[in-house]
Parts: C-alpha cells; sequence; structure tokens
C-alpha cells in the first residue's frame, strides 16, 4: 500500500498509557501496511513544561495545557484519553460533540449511568471509538479465542481469573494527586474492581459471553490515608480487594480475585477455562505463551502443552519477527491501533466499543452493590 492518510492524533495525559499508546502510535506503520499512519499533532498535559518535555521525546509536533482547546482544534482527528477514571466521559463527551474519533482508556467511566450517557453521546456524534482492554490483544489471548471459537473446549463449565499485586501494603502510602489517583476514590470510581478486575471481566465476556449475576465480597483494608490534595488524613472509599463468584449466560460458573494486597505479586493476571474437552490456561508474567490441555489426545502423551505464541500463523505473530521470537506488553496496545485503524478503514467498529465497554462497567456496578448489600445480584 503505497499513498497514505494521516490520522492527526490529541493525546490527553502523559503518564503511564500516554506512553504505552505513544510507543504503540509511532510503531505501528513500520509493522502493519494500513491506509491510515497516526501523526502525533499534539499531546495535553496541565504543565507546560513537562508536555513540552514529553512531546520532544516522543515526537508530538505541539502541546496544549486545556484538554478543551485540543478537543476545539479543527487540526485533531482522534482524541485518546489517557487521565484518571472521573474526567473521562467529560472529555469524551465534548470529544464526541465536537466530531472527533475517541480512544478512550479504561475503565470506560465512573459507573453505569456515566457510561450509558456517554454511549448515548457517542452513538448520536456517530463517532468512531474503542476502549483500551487491552489484554484481548495479547497474541496468546487473542488465540484462545480462536480456539474457543472454533468449539475446541466444548461446553465450558468453568472460568477463573486473578489480578494480584501488592503495591498498597504501607499504612504510610497518603492517596489521592498524581500517581496516587488510583487510592482516591473521587477520581478512581473505585479500587481493585474498576481498576484490575475489569480486564478480567472485558476478558472474560470477551472470551465467555455475558455475565448475569454476582456475588462478591470487598474489603479495605487500610481504612484511613493522609490525602495529598487536602493535607488531612482521610476515609479511604475504595476497594482494596474484591473477591466475586457469578454465572455466564452460557451456564458456567466464574471465580474472580483481585487485591493490592497479595505480597510478592506485582501484576499477576491468569485466567483458566475449564471446558468439556479441552482447558486453557494464560499468565500474564508468561504472555507469550497459552497453556492447553486436550482430553481427546491419545493417554499415552496427554498432558497440557505450553503452545510458545510466536508462529506466523498466530494472531498478530506474522507482522513481528520469525517463529520463536516472542512480542511483549506494549505490542498489545500496537496491535489496538491496528485494528483501529484498520477499523475506520473498513468503516467498522473496534471492538470494545464504548457500547461493548459498558457491559464490563455493569458488572462492575453489581459487584460492588453485591458486596455492600451482601445478597447475589443481577446484572
Ligand atoms: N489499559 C491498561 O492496561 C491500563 C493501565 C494503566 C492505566 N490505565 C488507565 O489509563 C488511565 C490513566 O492511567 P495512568 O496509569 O496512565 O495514570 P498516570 O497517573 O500515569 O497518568 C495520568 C495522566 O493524566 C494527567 N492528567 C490528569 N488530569 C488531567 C487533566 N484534567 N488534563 C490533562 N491531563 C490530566 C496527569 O498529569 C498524567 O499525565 C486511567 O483511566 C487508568 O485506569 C489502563
Amino acid at each position: 500500500m503505497s499513498e497514505k492518510k494521516d490520522l492527526n492524533i490529541g493525546l490527553v495525559g502523559y503518564g503511564f498509557m500516554g506512553r504505552t499508546h505513544s510507543n504503540a502510535y509511532c510503531k505501528v506503520s513500520n509493522f502493519f501496511d494500513l491506509e491510515y499512519r497516526p501523526r502525533l499533532k499534539a499531546v495535553c498535559g496541565r504543565s507546560e513544561d513537562n508536555a513540552k518535555a514529553f512531546a520532544a521525546q516522543w515526537g508530538y509536533e505541539s502541546v496544549e495545557t486545556d484538554w478543551k482547546a485540543l478537543v476545539a482544534r479543527d487540526d485533531i482527528d482522534a482524541i485518546d484519553i489517557c487521565t484518571p477514571n472521573n474526567t473521562h466521559a467529560e472529555i469524551a463527551i465534548a470529544a464526541a460533540k465536537a466530531g472527533k474519533m475517541i480512544l478512550c482508556e479504561k475503565p470506560l467511566s465512573m459507573n453505569t449511568a456515566e457510561g450509558e450517557e456517554m454511549v448515548k453521546k457517542i452513538e448520536e456524534a456517530g463517532v468512531a471509538n474503542t476502549v483500551w482492554y487491552n489484554y484481548r490483544r495479547v497474541p496468546a489471548v487473542t488465540l484462545a479465542k480462536q480456539l474457543i471459537d472454533e468449539g475446541r473446549l466444548g461446553k465450558i463449565f468453568h472460568y477463573r481469573a486473578n489480578f494480584l499485586q501488592d503495591w498498597t501494603i504501607s499504612t504510610d502510602l497518603p492517596q489521592g494527586g498524581a500517581a496516587l489517583w488510583r487510592l482516591d476514590v473521587n477520581a478512581a470510581g473505585s479500587g481493585v474492581t474498576g481498576d484490575l478486575l475489569a480486564h478480567c471481566i472485558d476478558t472474560a465476556i470477551w472470551l465467555n459471553g455475558g455475565i448475569t449475576d454476582v456475588s462478591a465480597m470487598t474489603e479495605t483494608f487500610i481504612k484511613e490515608r493522609m490525602h495529598n490534595l487536602t493535607g488531612k488524613v482521610e476515609k479511604v472509599g475504595i476497594d482494596d480487594a474484591c473477591t466475586f463468584m457469578c454465572h455466564f449466560g452460557n451456564g458456567s460458573l466464574g471465580l474472580f480475585e483481585s487485591t493490592r494486597y497479595a505480597r510478592g505479586h506485582k501484576a499477576l493476571y491468569t485466567l483458566e477455562i475449564n471446558g468439556e474437552h479441552a482447558s486453557i490456561r494464560w499468565d500474564l508474567h508468561d504472555l507469550h505463551r497459552l497453556e492447553y490441555f486436550d482430553h481427546r489426545d491419545d493417554s499415552l502423551v496427554r498432558g497440557w502443552r505450553s503452545v510458545h505464541v510466536t508462529d506466523g500463523d498466530m494472531p498478530y505473530m506474522d507482522k513481528w519477527w520469525v517463529p520463536g521470537l516472542q512480542i511483549g506488553y506494549e505490542h498489545t496496545f500496537v496491535h489496538q491501533v491496528a485494528d483501529f485503524l484498520e477499523g475506520l478503514a473498513k468503516g467498522q467498529p473496534t471492538s470494545p466499543t464504548f457500547a461493548e465497554a459498558l457491559e464490563t462497567q455493569k458488572v462492575c456496578d453489581a459487584v460492588l452493590s453485591s458486596a455492600a448489600s451482601k445478597q447475589w445480584v443481577n446484572v
């Protein structure tokens, strides 16, 4: 493909996700031959000095210090929202009104009501949109989807997922402000439920279909922390840990656990699916492998296989190196950009859209509501 069309990106927020997305925009056209090519038009951050430094490092052509000014610019095609959760709705709705495409970080919103409003406004505007549930685009996870859709597992009985971390155990850790907004319920909406389980739920719905009802428990182990924005010790409003069980629409049972108090674990996202004929398991710490057990194998050699997902016929892998050489975390974002650009060329939506990400939001809300009421809650 020769003639490329520029897609002018306006990035809001230059933290962790601002970096992963910028890297993806820089790499995608080198590895994927697509009609559209992202152009790093502008980055927006509240500190002009930091925004300029980020722009120089990553190659953005200009900076803004107010996202409203970015959204108002005629030379921006797509707004990429990489800011804390409490800003997603306002920025996305304004961007939709301005006719911009939107790539929004997860979770979609602070809660279901806010998410519904976002979906309504985005659909009214008819703009292309996607939410960065990037784990769908780990090649091993995409391969799991392929194997399930081919029916290799047969009827699914169990879906199990964990997302474990250990970075908030210290009682001295403050809440709020830069880097620690995740501990402030007013910025994050919830704790591990919206931050970590949202990923597990998105992958689960994608692989195994909708969740119908949930029974959850949450705990806030450290009840008060100093708040960076007020300088006062304040109540902690987030869930530090959450465990829930659920039914899926296909009749299978789900079990999910997430915590930031699992000493020794930094980002242990694991999932396992057990079907009538076969089982699958995957582990983020070894993300290029998919483990597979098939009961139909000859019993003398039957056992768990560790599939090294690097061959050219495996999802996305023909775009990278040669069989045997693996890729990593940052590539999941490159894949999402590639799929978005391809969808744009074909006039097709890129999953998960805002409407699809709203389903995850509804499950998160049901989980929090069940934990509060100690009752089963329908999604
Ligand atoms: N897909 C994933 O795996 C993944 C991983 C991490 C974070 N996230 C999500 O990405 C979002 C950002 O998280 P992060 O880890 O990058 O956070 P971060 O704290 O590293 O970065 C947030 C950025 O937003 C900026 N910001 C805050 N308010 C702003 C405003 N009003 N205008 C402009 N800039 C503003 C901050 O200055 C900072 O640059 C969150 O919604 C989070 O849930 C997703």
